[in-house]
């Protein structure tokens, strides 16, 4: 393990890749990016700052990729990656593989905040957008204050009892702090980076492979 700022922990990540890619119209987690593919490049940062690595993928390439198989919401997803991480796992990360620009930095960022005693820690950037509430007829209910908010990312980080507990019942969020919040846990904010979107899209995947050409 190579998790300088927190040497006596056991960090395990779980790497959440069995989505099917409705919004990018297919599964992106295997497109090429540079000189690999985008499920390459999470896992790889993943594993210079872990212990172990759980992969998580659809059914028809677990067995090929030597990952576990993912369930039918990204919750449960993590609910099976998280069924084969050891026991004796102290922090927990959860990614998206579709953030492949996440650094080894922001890794060791959330993990130093659960080791120094936070339950879970979540990257974020402010909100520079204006944030309206809109009903189903697209008409605008209220706009939010954006000082108080942030957009979160991943890899995000937990005490590795605190995630299961969160998990027990089941829950469905689409991250795994607002998990852990529902627990009245205490989930405690870093710095996210720009360069760490998540690829939802065929456009963010062109920007991503500009990206790649940019810094090569
Ligand atoms: O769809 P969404 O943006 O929430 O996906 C975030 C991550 O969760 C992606 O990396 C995707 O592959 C993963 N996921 C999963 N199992 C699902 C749905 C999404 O592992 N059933």
């Amino acid at each position: 393990m190579n998790v300088t700022t927190a040497p006596t922990e056991n960090v395990w990540t779980i790497v959440v890749a069995a989505g099917s890619g409705a919004r990018f119209g297919g599964p992106k987690q295997f497109s090429m990016l540079g000189d690999r593919r985008v499920l390459d490049w999470s896992t790889e940062t993943a594993h210079g700052v872990s212990a172990g690595v759980v992969v998580v993928l659809p059914a028809n390439d677990a067995d090929r990729e030597g990952g576990v198989v993912g369930g039918d919401t990204r919750s449960e997803s993590v609910r099976r990656g998280l069924a084969a991480v050891p026991a004796d796992a102290t922090i927990i990360c959860v990614h998206d593989a579709a953030r492949p620009f996440a650094s080894a930095h922001l890794y060791r960022e959330v993990i130093s905040q659960v080791h120094r005693g936070a339950d879970g820690a979540v990257p974020a950037l402010a909100v520079t957008d204006t944030i309206k509430q809109v009903n189903a007829l697209n008409v605008v209910v209220s706009t939010l204050d954006r000082s108080t908010l942030v957009a979160v990312q991943t890899p995000q980080a937990f005490n590795a009892d605190v995630l299961r507990a969160a998990h027990a019942s089941s829950p469905e969020g689409t991250d795994d702090a607002t998990l852990v919040e529902q627990l009245g846990k205490q989930v405690v904010v870093v710095a996210g980076e720009v360069m760490n979107r998540k690829l939802t899209t065929p456009e963010d995947l062109e920007w991503a492979r500009a990206m790649t050409r940019t810094e090569s």
